[in-house]
């Protein structure tokens, strides 16, 4: 079994909710439970929100991409965005960091998507945009 979605949307914050619904929406057919389906809510948020606010700086002429898939195991997440890209992948990562702590952010949001997935990879170049790919697993006992 193979399915994939592909989608693109203008990098504004109004559009975080409408691409975790088109998330959701996509899985349906694979019967999951609600805590599982609010754990994919939660990442395509985190990464969208990230590709909007930090990659795109919120500028609308922008896109953000949002590409999903899954096979008889795992539902792939790939969030892309040709913003201005992270310097330093492996701090950007770490639990509380964050560039904007004085806009209230929390630094959590690679945090959450490590946690509430099975794999997470980070790809990107100062001034190319950011590439991230998360995996999860869906069939078997963590569902
Ligand atoms: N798509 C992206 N483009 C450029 N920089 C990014 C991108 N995603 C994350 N970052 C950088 O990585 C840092 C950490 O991201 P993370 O999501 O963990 O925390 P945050 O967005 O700052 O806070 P929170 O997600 O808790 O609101 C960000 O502050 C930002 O500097
Ligand atoms: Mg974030």
């Amino acid at each position: 079994m193979y399915n994939e979605i592909k989608s693109t949307f203008s990098a504004k914050i109004e559009n975080v909710m409408l691409a975790r619904t088109i998330g959701i929406a996509f899985l349906v057919e694979l019967d999951l439970t609600l805590n599982f389906v609010n754990e994919v809510k939660t990442v395509i948020s985190e990464a969208i929100t990230n590709a909007i606010v930090h990659g795109c700086l919120s500028n609308e002429n922008k896109v953000v991409q949002l590409n999903m898939s899954y096979d008889d195991v795992n539902i792939y997440i790939e969030v892309i965005d040709k913003g201005v890209g992270i310097a330093d992948i492996e701090k950007a990562r770490e639990p509380l960091f964050s560039t904007k702590v004085d806009e209230e952010r929390a630094g959590l949001g690679f945090t959450i998507m490590e946690v509430f997935t099975d794999k997470l990879e980070v790809r990107s170049r100062v001034g190319d945009g950011t590439k991230v790919i998360m995996v999860k697993k869906y069939h078997g006992e963590n569902n």
